[in-house]
């Protein structure tokens, strides 16, 4: 009788255990946000949150309001809607938030980096150094060199100006744009053709695994899927290991610190080729696609082009590429273009539609613009998805849908900083880049890279899309919450060189 009691008890013990971990066991507890499970234990919503976040995220958001828990795989993520009460989240002054813990655990599942107690530290004090001020100026020449060997070659100009060309105008874009940052960023070799051709294999490589990442990061490949990402994997460390750097010269300094902090604290060269790998898809994995999205909205939006094409004029005179010349102009011209900067952010507001992710280290409570408050629960996520909360609100953002070039432009034409929501002056009116501790350090290199892009291709080619017609295509729905969205399919567009003087 005593032996099937603690049978009994032991089942009962296992039971409650798994139920527990299954969620099936949590209530919404008083002052926490609305708890929404789901109908399926431990997934929870998780199906209709990979399939299409950003339609998942605008039911939820309909049915409870501006904060609601949901279960996804197990875990909780607390959602807030209302921009107007980012600020306790971002700025974290009591430290109650954790962004490290999640981007590690994420980093060691997608790049096999373990991270070291100092490396966000790190990270961020190396790009304040070489991404930002006067490191950033040698680091615009470089890229502006990069963009020259990618686009007309190693000899100049080997583009036959008297004939357009047809491509993917995102493939191209992408292609272009990683080439000529992976050069810059990981350095040379002597043999420039031989660069070349190694970057365009390399992009190949790299659009393989982006294709799977988000499927990846949701762990949802099948078994082929996941032997193909090891192998990519594996290909990266190699590509990219720090004994090839041995045979290469003008590795950004960027680069070069980082590795250099990571020797001497010991790390093994395996995980320092790891880390290599992590930052070519932090710095490559954004800058091509907002690229697409900057020229197809120019393309589809005439006089955005033509505005565009004006001020490049004004900062660059009549530029003309001279015979087996490269390109040649002040990247300093970079700080004097309002017009394209506002085409950029409004490109970002469009295209950018990243997820911020803290994890709630004690419970604790979040206080609302309106007053009201609510329990953040130890253990839970706290989660921002300004794409829908703050890039798409018509209060913020008329029209939102709609690309405006000029929409952060003052009348005057400078830099328009002011927007509202509900009549109160909003601080976070885009996030393209994340925000408070996460704040991606590249952005000044990603806008300067961007817009050398953007200025090249509209001051020195003609362009046009091959079906005018063609519509603005929609976003994939797996890349929602990912960085900068890509397009659902390709757009075709030719290209020429304008004639040369
Ligand atoms: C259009 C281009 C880009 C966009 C939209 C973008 C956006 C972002 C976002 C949203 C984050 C994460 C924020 C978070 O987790 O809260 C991030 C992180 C990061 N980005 Fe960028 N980024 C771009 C280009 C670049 C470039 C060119 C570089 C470097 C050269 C770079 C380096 C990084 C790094 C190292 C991190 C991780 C920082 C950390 O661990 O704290 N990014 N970026």
């Amino acid at each position: 009788m005593v032996f099937w009691g603690l049978v009994l008890g032991a089942l009962l013990v296992v039971t409650t255990g798994c139920l527990y971990l299954l969620g099936v066991l949590r209530q919404r507890r008083p002052q926490e946000p609305p708890l929404d499970k789901g109908s399926i234990p431990w997934l929870g919503h998780a199906m209709a949150f990979r399939k299409n976040m950003f339609e998942f995220l605008k039911h939820m958001w309909a049915k409870h309001g501006d904060v609601f828990t949901v279960q996804l795989g197990g875990q909780y993520f607390t959602f807030v809607m209302d921009p107007l009460s980012f600020g306790p989240i971002l700025k974290d002054a009591q430290r109650k938030l954790d962004f490290v813990k999640y981007a590690e655990k994420l980093v060691l599942k997608v790049f096999g980096y373990h991270s070291g107690q100092g490396d966000y530290r790190m990270i961020h004090s190396a790009s304040t150094k070489y991404l930002m001020g006067d490191g950033l100026e040698d680091l615009n020449k470089t890229m502006l060199d990069s963009l020259s060997l990618v686009m007309l070659g190693p000899t100049g100009q080997s583009l036959d100006s008297s004939c357009w060309h047809e491509d993917g105008l995102f493939h191209f874009c992408y292609n272009v744009l990683f080439k000529a940052g992976y050069l810059s960023l990981f350095g040379y070799t002597k043999d420039q053709e031989q660069d070349l051709r190694q970057a365009e294999e390399l992009f190949v490589q790299f659009r393989k695994f982006d294709r799977l990442f988000p499927r990846f990061v949701y762990s949802l490949l099948g078994p082929r899927e996941w032997r193909e990402v090891g192998r990519l994997q594996r290909l990266f460390h190699k590509a990219l290991s720090v004994k090839r750097n041995l045979e290469k010269n003008g590795i950004s300094r960027w680069i070069s610190y980082m590795l250099q902090y990571l020797r001497e604290r010991g790390v093994a060269p395996a995980m320092q080729d790891k880390f290599n790998f992590m930052m070519l898809w932090a710095s490559q994995g954004n800058t091509g696609p907002t690229s697409f999205w900057a020229l197809l909205f120019l393309l589809k939006h005439p006089e955005a082009l033509q505005a565009v094409r004006e001020e490049a004029t004004q900062v660059l005179g009549e530029a003309r590429l001279k015979a087996r010349q490269s390109f040649d102009f002040k990247v300093s011209t970079l700080h004097h273009t309002p017009v394209l900067d506002s085409v950029m952010e409004e490109t970002l507001r469009l295209g950018a539609a990243p997820t911020l992710l803290r994890v709630v280290h004690n419970d604790h409570i979040l206080k609302m613009a309106s007053g009201q408050e609510y329990l953040l629960r130890s253990g839970d996520i706290v989660a921002l998805f300004p794409y829908l909360s703050v890039h798409m609100d018509p209060d913020i953002h008329p029209e939102p849908t709609t690309f405006k070039y000029d929409r952060f432009l003052n009348p005057n034409g400078s830099r328009k900083v002011d927007f509202y929501k509900a009549g109160k002056k909003i601080h976070h009116y885009t996030m393209p880049w994340g925000s408070g501790v996460s704040i991606c350090p590249g952005r000044f290199l990603a806008t300067n890279e961007m817009k050398l892009f953007v200025l090249l291709m509209v001051t020195y080619f003609d362009l046009e899309l091959v079906d005018p017609n063609t519509p603005v295509p929609p976003v994939d729905p797996q890349r929602w919450g990912f960085g900068t969205t890509q397009p659902s399919h390709e757009v075709r567009f030719r290209y020429r060189l304008r004639p040369t003087s």
